[in-house]
């Protein structure tokens, strides 16, 4: 029998994008040949890379070119690396943006479910901006609605609104809608419950549902799981107060499961729980080609710097072995390694403080190697 072949379609995207998605491709090479499969990854333009390239080409303007989206749908996962930047920043209505390559790939792959699981690794307890004691036993995996609700909704301006000025006179008014369905809301709240089933049994629902409809008939979808999974502890919370439990208790929560617009805005909350947004990695799981992401940004600040944390980006190949190759064994290795790089004090900048020694700290390309070789230690 032949070497199982895996085609990963590869979107390098902006910022520190390309850096560190070539670390995540070292990592794929290493797994290949620790696991005797070989992944084949291919190259593809989204985000601002995708603007500029569509526009030199003199081809219509897009941050989701249509080869890009073919190569994505044919192949069988996605790994992205990050989009946008101050160069693409026009907010002149009807401009292509770079947000909307992401949006745009996740609709057309039917991704309505995103993961984020929230980790704390030990060594790094003194790195996050609440006290250790804090964090002892959190592990929370925030399920995050990705393709409905208002950042789907219809968008739009609506010009000479009598009374819409600042001064009572006409202005300018601006809308955006928020809509669920039923059905939606359930696909979401139901892989919940059933995650909770794996995990410790526990499920935070999270609306506004003393304001919103949308939240009233989420939280009636949530009533019903949590009727029919009996095993599963299922609640409501308010976003509101979700925010702040966040940081008051964060150690209560398993499995939170929310919105988009909420989800977003947690998930970035939750982050800085690990220390840094630049340990937390996403799966966007649905009908089709599942996509596989860091949580955090491009970060043009430190783009081709070569200092940027490849370590998110590496454990959403982590996250791609679990749920599309069921490559367990593997996924728990790169974990450890991961673990264990920290573990031997190795840092990138923004997870380094005034108490990392200066042999320690380490770039891109240095921290991808640390955890390559772990990887090789924990395969064998
Ligand atoms: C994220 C990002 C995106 C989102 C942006 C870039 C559109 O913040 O993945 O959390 O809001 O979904
Ligand atoms: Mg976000």
């Amino acid at each position: 029998m032949g070497k199982k072949t895996y085609r990963i379609c590869t979107l390098p995207g902006d910022g520190i994008g390309p850096e560190i998605m070539a670390e995540a491709k070292r990592l794929l090479a290493a797994i290949g040949q620790a696991e005797d499969v070989e992944f084949v990854c291919e190259d593809h333009l989204i985000g601002g890379a995708a603007i500029d390239a569509t526009r030199a080409a003199g081809e219509p303007v897009s941050a989701l070119p249509p080869e890009t989206l073919d190569a994505a749908k044919a192949s069988d996962a996605v790994l992205l690396a990050a989009v946008g930047g101050p160069k693409w920043n026009d907010t002149t209505p009807g401009a292509v943006r770079p947000e909307q390559g992401l949006l745009a790939i996740r609709k057309n792959l039917g991704l309505f479910l995103n993961l984020r699981p929230v980790h704390i690794y030990k060594a790094l307890a003194g790195a996050s901006t609440l006290r250790p004691e804090f964090l002892e036993g959190v592990d929370i995996l925030i399920v995050r609605e990705l393709t409905g609700g208002l950042y789907f909704g219809e968008h739009r301006r609506k010009k000479d609104v009598a009374g819409a000025g600042v001064d009572g006179a006409s202005g300018e008014r601006a809308v955006d809608t928020m809509e669920y369905s039923e059905y939606e809301i359930e696909r979401v709240v139901r892989w919940a419950y059933e995650a909770a089933k794996r995990r410790r049994g526990k499920v935070t629902s999270v609306d506004k549902a003393n304001v919103l409809e949308t939240s009233r008939l989420w939280r009636e979808v949530n009533h019903r799981m949590m009727d029919e999974f009996k095993d599963v502890e299922g609640g409501d919370m308010l976003v509101d107060n979700c925010a702040m439990q966040l940081v008051a208790n964060p150690a209560q929560f398993d499995v939170l499961v929310t919105e988009n617009t909420f989800g977003d805005i947690l998930s970035d909350e939750a982050s800085m729980l690990t220390g840094s947004l630049g340990m937390l990695a996403s799966a966007s799981l649905g009908s089709g080609t599942a996509l596989y992401e860091p949580s955090h940004g491009s970060a043009p600040d430190i783009a081709g710097k070569g200092i940027a944390n490849p370590i998110a980006q590496m454990l959403s190949v982590e996250l791609m072995l679990r749920y599309s190759f069921q490559m367990d064994h593997a996924a728990d290795a790169v974990k450890a390694a991961v673990e264990d790089v920290l573990d031997e004090g190795w840092r990138t900048p923004d997870l380094a403080d005034e108490m990392t020694p200066e042999d320690r700290k380490l770039g891109t390309r240095d921290m991808g190697t640390k955890v390559i070789e772990a990887f090789k230690r924990e395969i064998a």
